[in-house]
């Protein structure tokens, strides 16, 4: 049998460029009926190199149409992640004829500087787009923030912070993250910084974003702190923390949140290995309310080496966040947004399913399950493992799952296919703390060719996590490890695209 590489491991439906190169997602913001999608992009090479801001659009968040590239590097410098805003009122001045600024923010990088040994190589600079974000021109006095320094000193997110009528950025400083404030994107005020004492710190804070959530069904307002780290994340290489507090215009204060790891760790967003530099989109209509996040779907580790050649790495599924209150703490869930109902075909629906030993469920005349999603939910917990096992005919096994005994979620894809590309890639099985206590189990698994992403508890664990199959799955399986359960409701959908 032919084995599948390359183009047989793209998404059905998860964002990947045509060819080359792609990390962390950035620039997002929504404008006149579309979401905009902007990436770390090199374009010559299925390896990281000069960075570009690549860019795609849709609709949806799920169906995406990749753009013309959108930045690209200069003699200042490499273009590398930030964001963009829609300033509406024209803030900085750079509108002209009635046409909105879209104004990005982002980290010049210069090679020569780091190559001769200096550490003050990455400054901040902006640029402006007035066709919505198709063409932009950088601004003539960049950069707007020199660099102080601090080697590491990258990754401006613009927020507008209605509440204190003033633009706010967040900006990663070695393992902090720095907050300034503005009021023309042009001039900003370096306020306060965060993170000594807190959080993890294996390895260089990347990536922020900060904004504020109403707590779920109140009209309480909390601040959440985005903050990735690359190293130190919770299985192992990138991974991305979050923190919940108060915001006085300046400052960040935390407040206790819902955590049950020990040490002074607040808690991560994902806890698998593949969902890294994750940030919201900016402008999403304040009656809409939905705080809407995506994340880069790989991991420093290996994403350099997985077996695929024309392009390198997707993005997760996008997300709409929640901030939750439970005993007077403050937890973060996600979810998969409600757009990707909408690419539901057939549907297969069980109840009461008794699991003794290994069970098939669903195989691809039901469900072909390289583009699948998948709800399930067990009642009365036994102190048992709960086992998914999705196999093919050549004998590759993705194991899933929620081991009750250890109170642990976990994703096993040492045998899956092909994982000799890198030793850090399957060498652990990656696991989660359940942080919920409710005697019944739930979960949304979204499947792509190459990709799982769980949602268990209605999205208060969440694990995503990437494999390269030899062949297509063809079977999805539960198995009861000592004692037989009851599967209570099993619901997979056929996600269809064109
Ligand atoms: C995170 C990151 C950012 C940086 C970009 C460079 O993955 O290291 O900190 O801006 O990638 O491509």
């Amino acid at each position: 049998v032919e084995i599948q590489k390359d183009e047989d491991f793209r998404p059905n439906f998860h964002f990947t460029p045509k060819n080359n190169w792609m990390n962390d997602p950035n620039g997002m913001f929504y404008f006149n009926g579309y979401f905009h999608l902007f990436f770390q992009y090199y374009p010559d090479d299925n390896v990281w190199g000069p960075m570009h801001w690549g860019h795609a659009i849709s609709s949806d968040m799920i169906s995406w149409k990749e753009q013309p590239i959108a930045i690209y590097p200069d003699e200042k410098g490499y273009i590398f992640s930030g964001s963009a805003v829609v300033d509406k009122n024209n803030t900085s001045g750079f509108g002209k004829d009635g046409k909105t600024p879209i104004v990005a923010m982002f980290t010049y990088h210069d090679p020569k500087g780091e190559e001769k040994g200096a550490i003050d190589y990455q400054s901040q600079a902006i640029a402006y787009s007035l066709d919505e974000g198709q063409t932009w021109t950088k601004y003539e006095a960049n950069p707007v923030i020199e660099n102080p320094g601090i080697k590491d000193f990258r990754d401006p997110k613009v927020t507008w912070d209605g509440i204190h009528q003033q633009w706010i950025m967040v900006l990663a400083a070695q393992d902090k993250t720095l907050f300034y404030t503005s009021k023309d994107l042009k001039n900003w005020t370096r306020q306060s910084e965060f993170g000594e004492g807190i959080g993890a710190h294996g390895g260089v804070w990347e990536c922020p974003d900060f904004f504020p959530m109403y707590v779920e069904g109140t009209d309480e307002v909390k601040w959440v702190l985005i903050q990735s780290l690359n190293p130190g994340g919770y299985n192992g290489g990138s991974g991305t923390q979050y923190f919940i507090g108060d915001f006085d215009g300046k400052k960040f204060t935390p407040v206790e949140q819902m955590s049950n790891l020990d040490s002074n760790h607040p808690y991560w967003i994902d806890f698998g290995k593949d969902n890294y530099a994750g940030v919201t989109w900016a402008n999403i209509p304040e009656e809409n309310g939905r705080t809407l996040f995506l994340g880069w779907m790989s991991n420093w580790e290996y994403a350099q080496k997985v077996p695929t050649e024309t392009w390198r790495s997707a993005m997760t599924v996008a997300r709409e966040l929640k901030l939750e209150k439970m005993d007077g703490k403050y937890l973060i869930s996600s979810v998969p947004v409600k757009e990707l109902q909408s690419y539901r075909s057939k549907k297969y629906k069980d109840q009461n399913v008794q699991i003794d030993g290994l069970t098939k469920i669903i195989d691809a005349e039901k469900i072909a399950l390289s583009s699948a999603e998948i709800r399930f939910e067990i009642s009365d917990l036994q102190k048992t493992t709960y086992q998914f096992k999705l196999s093919n005919l050549v004998g590759d096994e993705l194991l899933f799952g929620y081991d009750h005994s250890n109170n642990e979620f976990f994703i096993n894809r040492s045998k899956v296919g092909q994982t000799d590309f890198s030793k850090e890639f399957a060498s652990e099985i990656s696991t989660a703390p359940r942080i919920s206590t409710a005697n019944n189990l739930d979960g949304t698994i979204i499947i792509d060719r190459t990709s799982i992403e769980l949602f268990f508890d209605e999205g208060k664990t969440v694990m995503t996590e990437i494999f390269f199959p030899n062949r297509p799955w063809e079977t999805l399986s539960v198995q009861s490890m000592d004692v037989p359960f009851t599967l209570n409701e099993i619901e997979a959908y056929q996600l269809t695209f064109n």
